[in-house]
C-alpha cells in the first residue's frame, strides 16, 4: 500500500480525495499498488465529513511518518507550501502539486532537491488544469527543440471574455460567476491582471528551454481594461479577444508576453471558449501540436494531481523529471520584436 498525504482541503484538495475515492479500483490497478490517503492537513476541522478522521493540523506528523511516500501539495501560495515541500523532498518523499506560484518561483531549486534525494517534484496540474502539458514537454517532446509555446492559460479570464462576447455580460458579474464555479484564485487579481497566466508561461518556458525564466521579467497585461464596448467592436469585425500567453525563440532570442489580443476566426484559439485552455507548441522536429481541454476547476485540476500521484507510485525512487537550471534565461525586449 502506498500512503499519501494531502496538504490543504480546499477546492483542489477535496477534488484529489474525490478522484482517488471515485476511481480507486482503476487507479490502484494502474499504480500497481493500493493508494491510500492517510492524512489530510488543514487548519480547519470538517465535522460530519468522512475526511475528518484523516485530518491533522501539524505538518510534522506527516513529515515524520516513514509510511508517507507521496505528498500532494494543493495549498497554493508560496508559504508555508515552500517550507513543507522542501522538507518533504529532503526527507525523500515525493511531492505532486498544482501550486503554479511555487513552481514558477522555486521550481528549479525544488527539482534539484528532489533529484538529490531520490524523490520527485511533479506539477502537471500547475499549467492548463486537467490538460496534459508538463508531461509531454518533459517526455514525449523531449527530443525536440521547442521554439514556440502560445496558449490560453487562464480559465477564469477565458470564461469572462467568452461570456462578455456571447452574452454581452458585464465584467464584474462574470468574475463573480467564475469565482462561484471555483475557477478563480483566492485573490482573483492574479487571474484578471494576467499574473496567473504569466506564472504558467514562465513554468512552460523554463521546462522547454531548460533555464529559469523569471515571471517578473515577462511583460504582463490583464483584461481589466477591456469593456463591453471593446468586445462589441471586435465582434463586429468578426473577431474575438483572448488573453494570450506566449514564449518564442527567434534568431536565438527568447521573447515572452501575456496580453489580450484580437484573434480572428481562422486562428484555432478563436474557438477555445469558457473555462477551456489551449496550448500550441511548435518544435523543430515535431512541427505543430495543440493541447486542449478543461483549464481550471476542482476535478480537472485534481485529475492532474491524482495522475502525478499514480505516476509517482509507479516510479518510486526513480527520478522522472528533467530539471531546468536555476541560471536565469534573459528575455529579449518584447518591444524590439515584431512578434
Ligand atoms: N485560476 C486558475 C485559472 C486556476 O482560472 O486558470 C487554474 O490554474
Amino acid at each position: 500500500m502506498i500512503q499519501v498525504a494531502v496538504l490543504g482541503y480546499g477546492t483542489v484538495g477535496s477534488g484529489v480525495v474525490e478522484v482517488i475515492n471515485t476511481n480507486s479500483s482503476s487507479i490502484n490497478k494502474k499504480a500497481g499498488e493500493e493508494i491510500n490517503i492517510k492524512y489530510v492537513l488543514d487548519l480547519r476541522d470538517f465535522p460530519g465529513d468522512p475526511v475528518q478522521e484523516k485530518i491533522v493540523h501539524d505538518f510534522d506528523i506527516i513529515l515524520n511518518d516513514p509510511e508517507i511516500r507521496i505528498i500532494a501539495e494543493v495549498m497554493g501560495g508560496v508559504e508555508p507550501a515552500y517550507t513543507f515541500t522542501k522538507k518533504a523532498l529532503l526527507a525523500g518523499k515525493s511531492v505532486c502539486t498544482s501550486n503554479k506560484e511555487l513552481v514558477a518561483r522555486h521550481g528549479a531549486e525544488l527539482l534539484q532537491i528532489a533529484r538529490e534525494n531520490n524523490s520527485n517534484y511533479l506539477f502537471e496540474a500547475s499549467c492548463g488544469g486537467g490538460i496534459p502539458i508538463i508531461r509531454p514537454l518533459n517526455s514525449s517532446l523531449t527530443a525536440d527543440e521547442i521554439d514556440e509555446i502560445t496558449g490560453i492559460l487562464n480559465g477564469t479570464t477565458n470564461y469572462i471574455l467568452t461570456e462578455m462576447f456571447e452574452k454581452g455580460s458585464d465584467f464584474a458579474d462574470v468574475l463573480k460567476e467564475a469565482q462561484d464555479k471555483g475557477y478563480a484564485e483566492r485573490n482573483p487579481e492574479a487571474d484578471v491582471e494576467g499574473y496567473d497566466a504569466c506564472r504558467k508561461i514562465a513554468i512552460l518556458s523554463s521546462l522547454a528551454f531548460g533555464r529559469q525564466v523569471s515571471f517578473e521579467d515577462i511583460y504582463t497585461e490583464g483584461i481589466t481594461g477591456i469593456t463591453a464596448a471593446d468586445i462589441k467592436y471586435v465582434k463586429a469585425m468578426g473577431k474575438t479577444v483572448k488573453l494570450l500567453a506566449y514564449s518564442r525563440k527567434v534568431d536565438g532570442n527568447i521573447y515572452a508576453m501575456v496580453a489580450p489580443e484580437i484573434v480572428g476566426v481562422d486562428d484555432p484559439l478563436y474557438s477555445v471558449n469558457g473555462v477551456f485552455n489551449a496550448i500550441f507548441v511548435h518544435g523543430n522536429v515535431l512541427g505543430d501540436a495543440m493541447f486542449y481541454g478543461s483549464g481550471a476547476g476542482k476535478l480537472p485540476t485534481a485529475s492532474a494531481v491524482a495522475a502525478d500521484i499514480v505516476d509517482e507510485a509507479r516510479h518510486l525512487n526513480k527520478n522522472i523529471m528533467s530539471f531546468w537550471s536555476p541560471e536565469k534565461l534573459e528575455l529579449a525586449d518584447i518591444s524590439s520584436s515584431a512578434k
